[in-house]
């Protein structure tokens, strides 16, 4: 028992080693490979190609990348954290100078399965597409906003376009190695939209049934009870499915305000009326049952019960002029759901089993940098004119004694050999080949770099047993 643990253990941080800060760009994940089940029939996302696999690879780089910051300061993923669903926890995340933002970020969760199209919490981005370059051009966020002495978004294409790697992984993406905001935030949607959470309890159960309403075999009663709350309309029940619409949990595209309308960090009695749309009600909570953020868009929830408790009892705040009829009650008086206390907590329960597991820790939408802020990709020829049939080698491979390095007839390069956290370990001037002696290196998986006297460089992954 105590052997087993132990080499799950090693096993695990070896192919940390492996992975951290490098992309083999020719072994890329399949994105769009997850299994989605049967009964997901919303899908807002035109149907995947076979360049998905590479677009979304550069648009993982790209979400971790604080470049896109005017001060590389912030990434996206500096306020979408995978940890919490790619939600954050603060109730307005920190941008680029430290300034707040307007709203509470929002969770990254099947935002392709939905009916509703436009993003955002008042849904002011037509597209996912269109979404995606706004962060980078809002002043607070990320700081490329053309305005107020700040660059415009052109001046990121020229920041990106200076760092070879860029063009070169934008040629594999769309064929041509110039960027342009539309292939950024093509890349980047790419990348969201692949990000899927299906491995939840509700997923168990709704395979196991022959509906939604039916029981779940693998519920509990109270978890039972809690869904059929959810699903049925008041006064039998809470009603959260005319809103929230299950299995996928998307918000139904004509819902209004649910009377939440505070401004997000603003003073008592300012209103923020137009905040229609909420992330899909999966993953509200990590899979160890914590809750991944501050609900709502002015993070003024901070348990599952203010939640209920909130709905349980909606007396419509003065001037809240874009209430969702559904909430207002009887002569607009609001709603009194009349819930017990088991009734709240069952429903509790139920919001529980929407949680999956995997998407917090898939490699395939994690950090791709090291500490040093560095990837190396493998495979990447770093200049667009490379040939195709250019052939060097670097072999044994695996090897324990010596390395050899094979270059094409006519050329001489230089030579970096790096290690897994990209270090430079071995450094050989120009030269028409290379032999070195490598016994005393440690065992693992290096980085073997060449790059001749135009600048070109080409990487290839060596083991050293
Ligand atoms: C400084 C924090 C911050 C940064 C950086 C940031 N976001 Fe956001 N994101 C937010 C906030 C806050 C919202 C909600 C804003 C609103 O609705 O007014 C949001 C909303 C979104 C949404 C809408 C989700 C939905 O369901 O409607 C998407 C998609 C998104 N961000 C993607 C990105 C991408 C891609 C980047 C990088 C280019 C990025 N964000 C950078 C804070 C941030
Ligand atoms: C009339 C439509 C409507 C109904 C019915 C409704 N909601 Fe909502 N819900 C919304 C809207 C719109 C938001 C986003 C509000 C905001 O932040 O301003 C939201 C937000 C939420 C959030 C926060 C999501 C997040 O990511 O922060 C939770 C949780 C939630 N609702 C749960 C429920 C539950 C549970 C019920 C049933 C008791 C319910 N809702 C009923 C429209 C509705």
């Amino acid at each position: 028992m105590m052997r087993k643990t132990t080499s799950v253990f090693l096993g695990f941080a070896f192919l940390l080693l492996l992975t951290a800060g490098s992309i083999d760009l020719g072994n890329l994940f399949n994105y769009y490979g997850l299994a989605v089940p049967a009964y997901i029939t919303k899908d807002n996302a035109p149907a995947p190609n076979a360049a998905d696999n590479m677009r979304a690879t550069l648009g993982r780089v790209l979400f971790y990348d604080a470049r896109l910051s005017v001060n590389n300061a912030i990434s996206c993923a500096s306020c979408h954290k995978q940890e919490f669903a790619f939600g954050d926890t603060a109730v307005r995340s920190v941008g680029h100078t430290g300034g707040l933002t307007g709203r509470h970020s929002m969770r990254l969760i099947n935002a392709r399965f939905a009916t509703e199209t436009r993003f955002f919490w008042n849904e002011r981005a037509s597209s996912l597409d269109d979404q995606t370059s706004q962060p980078i051009q809002d002043a607070v966020e990320m700081g490329f906003s053309g305005q107020g002495g700040q660059p415009g978004i052109d001046s990121l294409i020229r920041k990106l376009e200076s760092i070879p790697e860029y063009p070169a992984l934008f040629q594999l993406a769309f064929g041509s190695p110039d960027i342009s905001e539309m292939y950024i935030q093509r890349a980047l949607s790419t990348f969201l939209r692949s990000i899927a959470s299906f491995d939840s309890k509700f997923d168990v159960g709704l395979a196991q049934a022959p509906n939604l309403g039916a029981p779940f075999p693998n519920f509990s009663a109270q978890e039972n009870n809690g869904k059929n709350l959810f699903l049925t309309p008041p006064p039998a029940g809470a009603g959260c499915q005319g809103c929230h619409r299950g299995p996928e949990f998307d918000i139904d595209p004509n819902s209004r305000n649910n009377n939440i309308v505070a401004v997000a960090g603003g003073q008592p009695g300012q209103l923020d009326l137009g905040n229609t749309r909420s992330p899909s009600l999966r993953d509200l909570v990590n899979p160890a049952g914590q809750l991944n953020g501050p609900l709502m868009h002015d993070g003024s929830k901070t348990s599952l019960m203010q939640v209920i408790d909130h709905y349980n009892l909606i007396v419509p705040v003065p001037g809240n002029t874009n209430l969702d009829p559904r909430l207002a009650g009887p002569q607009n008086q609001g709603q009194n759901l009349n819930l017990s206390n088991a009734d709240k907590t069952a429903l509790i329960a139920f919001l529980r089993t929407l949680s999956g597991t995997a998407v917090y820790t898939a490699e395939q939408w994690s950090n791709p940098f090291d500490a040093n802020g560095n990837i190396d990709f493998i495979g990447l020829p770093l200049s667009t004119q490379a040939s195709a049939s250019f052939s060097w080698k670097v072999y044994p491979n695996p090897s324990s004694d010596w390395l050899k390095v094979e270059l094409p007839q006519g050329l001489t390069a230089e030579l970096t050999v790096t290690n897994a956290q990209g270090q430079v370990i071995r450094k050989v001037g120009s030269s028409a080949g290379f032999v070195l002696n490598v016994q005393e290196l440690p065992a693992g998986i290096y980085q073997v770099r060449i790059q001749d006297a135009q600048g070109k460089t080409w990487v290839k992954k060596w083991m050293k047993q």
